[in-house]
């Protein structure tokens, strides 16, 4: 570690690299199995999933078509408020299609409702989400999620896609910032 290395921000490792490729490999093998024959279609969200869309998508051994949304959410501060904006749509019609949303977290739930919801109203064959994390809140019990990578505690974490201030997204592990940091 040098005086530049961003790790040393972090309170703590909440995950390191090599946990998340174990988990990663049991996902995309249980995905495997689950959409053998139905040609699914991967649907990442901008720009946290890039790093969980990449390294899962690599680990299938069906050839997957990939294409991604961006969204914004407005919000005060760090909680979305669930009033979302699309920025850059599908490309793909998604109709009959199975869609499986890939996501870094899931916090709120509200972005994720309203994809579903927005998703859901082109009619694809099934929608279903990937999410690498998921925050120990109740407010997101009734979001569809066939795979999740680990329950996390309700504390700001950064690193694989995850940001703070849009810094941070490319450390290859996960970790809680130092309070100094953000405060
Ligand atoms: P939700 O609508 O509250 O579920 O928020 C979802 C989005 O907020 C995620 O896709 C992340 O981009 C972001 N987010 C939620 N929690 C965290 C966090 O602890 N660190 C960084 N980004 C987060
Ligand atoms: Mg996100």
């Amino acid at each position: 570690m040098d005086a530049t290395d961003m790790g040393s921000d972090l309170q703590q490792v909440l995950i390191t690299e090599e946990q998340i490729g174990q988990r990663l490999d049991g996902m995309a093998a249980q995905f495997d199995a689950d959409y053998a024959g139905r040609d699914p279609l991967l649907v990442g969200v901008l720009k946290g999933a890039v790093f969980v869309m990449a390294d899962l998508s690599r680990r299938l051994h069906m050839s997957v078509p990939m294409d991604w949304m961006a969204v914004s959410s407005y919000g005060n501060g760090a909680k979305s408020s669930g009033v979302v904006r699309i920025l850059k749509d599908l490309s793909t019609d998604i109709r009959g299609r199975h869609v499986v949303i890939a996501e870094d977290i899931i916090d709120s739930g509200l972005t994720l409702k309203y994809l579903l919801k927005n998703l859901q109203s082109r009619e694809p064959a099934s929608l279903t989400v990937a999410a690498l994390m998921r925050k120990d809140t109740p407010a997101q019990a009734d979001i569809p999620c066939r795979y999740i990578g680990f329950e996390c505690p309700d504390d700001f974490i950064v690193g694989y896609g995850l940001d703070f201030a849009e810094r941070y997204r490319n450390l290859p592990y996960i970790g809680i910032l130092k309070p100094e940091i953000y405060q």
